[in-house]
């Protein structure tokens, strides 16, 4: 089973009203997000690969520690997985980026994958799938479908808010993948937004309201 990781740290809660407040405007909610995605990006780098290196402090040599192997990936859901690169990059500057497109069909739920646009060699690279929201989790499974079909193996998921529904269907679909969220709601309401939720997180990152 899929290991679920759901942020505890005061800050983490107290930004997360923040986006959740209907009176928040567009430039705080993304930079309340921007904030969050990188105590998400804290939390899921925690079992990066390292290695042995040999340096040079100004006052000896020693053996240290950096991260080994691949450059890892970060792959936002697009569109409303966007606002939470920059966090992820704050701590991974060295990371490539990879893009894939998926728009729920608001009547089904189902999701439709419109792009995907990979770095080469993704198998041995660590890679960290970011959107702010597991709702139904049709989205962040249909992705993962997409990144497993491509080789990559290594695959964790951050989202700022998820429900139990979507948690049981991730867990089910891809039981290697561990989920990292800044909380766990209650439910998600008939027309599949999550309760007591944010609204729709692309359309607040962007405006479009
Ligand atoms: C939202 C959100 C997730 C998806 C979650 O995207 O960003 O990708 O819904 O729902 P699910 O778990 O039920 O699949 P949306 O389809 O609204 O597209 P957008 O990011 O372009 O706004
Ligand atoms: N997608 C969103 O943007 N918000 C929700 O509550 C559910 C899915």
């Amino acid at each position: 089973m899929a290991e679920l990781f759901e942020l505890t740290h005061p800050l983490v809660k107290h930004k997360l009203t923040i986006i959740r407040d209907e009176n928040t405007g567009t430039n705080q909610f993304r930079e309340t997000v921007k904030e969050l995605s990188t105590f998400l990006a804290y939390e899921a780098t925690k079992n990066l690969p390292l290695q042995e290196v040999a340096i040079n402090t100004p006052v000896t040599p020693m053996v240290a520690r950096e991260l080994s192997g691949p450059k890892p990936m970060i792959v936002p859901i697009l569109r409303a997985g966007l606002g939470l690169v920059d966090g992820f990059l704050s701590l991974m500057p060295q990371a490539k980026i990879g893009h894939i497109g998926m728009r729920r069909d608001e009547e089904t739920l189902v999701p439709e994958s419109y792009l995907t646009k990979l770095p080469p060699e993704i198998e041995e690279r660590e890679i960290f799938v970011i959107d702010p929201m597991l709702a139904t989790g049709g989205s962040v499974i249909a992705t993962i479908d997409i990144l497993k079909e491509r080789g990559g193996r290594n695959i964790s998921f951050s989202c700022l808010v998820a429900v139990p529904e979507g948690i049981k269907a991730l867990q089910e679909a891809h039981p290697d993948v561990k989920i990292y969220t800044c909380n766990i709601d209650s439910h998600l309401n008939d027309r599949g937004y999550i309760v007591p939720g944010l609204g729709d997180a692309g359309d607040r990152l962007f405006g479009t309201l």
